[in-house]
């Protein structure tokens, strides 16, 4: 777990596309963790079990099996024996995932599913608990951020690309409530570990967040080395 990068951040701050470019650069294996929350809310979802149903989630997802294989380099999700990757990237799947992931029987059973891929083999990590929960050992945490308004037009772009009917409005409505959802819960709610880099990416280029990660990655590496760090 020691060589693994954990990046944690509110929805749409560019995790994804960061952490999959830096582990490129780097050489190691990058772990999307919000699609395995995606799987776990269409299992339940599927299943008819409302997000307010404690005791049915509770009951239900022993019989979740999620799993990880990677394609091309590509992170697949397969939830009891079905890749599900075509089916978790809506908008409705990510707030189905902020719904169900608030509870406590969820989180056991994918945070150790994720410490266990750690456990193998170094990995570049993103969610919303990676630094405080997951890989608390991580060698590098980073916090990415971006203001609301910048989330919302990045996310209002894509479903425009996507032909999705929306308004900017509804969109950065819709941040706020994930971004509410995620800060406030009671469990592993998303916050920055104590030692975490604060990086507020509003104002720059995805290659100048990646040359960034880089660069901190590198100092760590010798930082370790030479004993200066933990
Ligand atoms: O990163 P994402 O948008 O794919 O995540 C979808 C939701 O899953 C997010 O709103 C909250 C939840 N999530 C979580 O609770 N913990 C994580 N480590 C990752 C995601």
């Amino acid at each position: 777990m020691k060589d693994c990068i954990a990046v944690d951040g509110p929805a749409g701050a560019g995790k994804s596309t960061i952490a999959r470019k830096v582990a490129e650069r780097l050489g190691i294996i990058y772990v999307d963790t919000g699609a395995m929350y995606r799987a776990m809310g269409l299992y339940f979802h599927n299943l008819g079990i409302d997000s307010q149903d404690q005791e049915g989630i509770a009951g239900a997802v022993d019989q979740a099996e999620i799993s990880i294989e990677y394609r091309d380099g590509e992170q697949q999700v397969i939830l009891n024996g079905e890749n599900v990757n075509g089916l978790i990237r809506t908008n409705e799947a990510g707030n189905l995932a902020s719904a169900y992931s608030k509870y406590t029987p969820v989180r056991k059973k994918l945070v150790e599913l994720q410490q266990q891929l750690a456990a193998r083999t170094p990995v570049i990590m993103d969610g919303r608990d990676i630094g405080t929960v997951v890989l608390p050992d991580a060698m590098l945490k980073v916090y990415l951020t971006a203001s609301v308004e910048i989330r919302a037009k990045r996310r209002y772009l894509e479903y425009k690309q996507k032909n999705v009917e929306t308004t900017l409005e509804k969109v950065e409505e819709e941040v706020r409530t994930r971004d509410d959802q995620d800060m406030h819960r009671e469990v592993s709610p998303l916050m920055r570990a104590e030692d975490a880099l604060l990086l507020d990416a509003s104002d720059m280029t995805v290659e100048q967040v990646v040359d960034v990660f880089v660069k901190w990655y590198q100092e760590r590496k010798v930082q370790q080395e030479e004993g200066t760090w933990k």
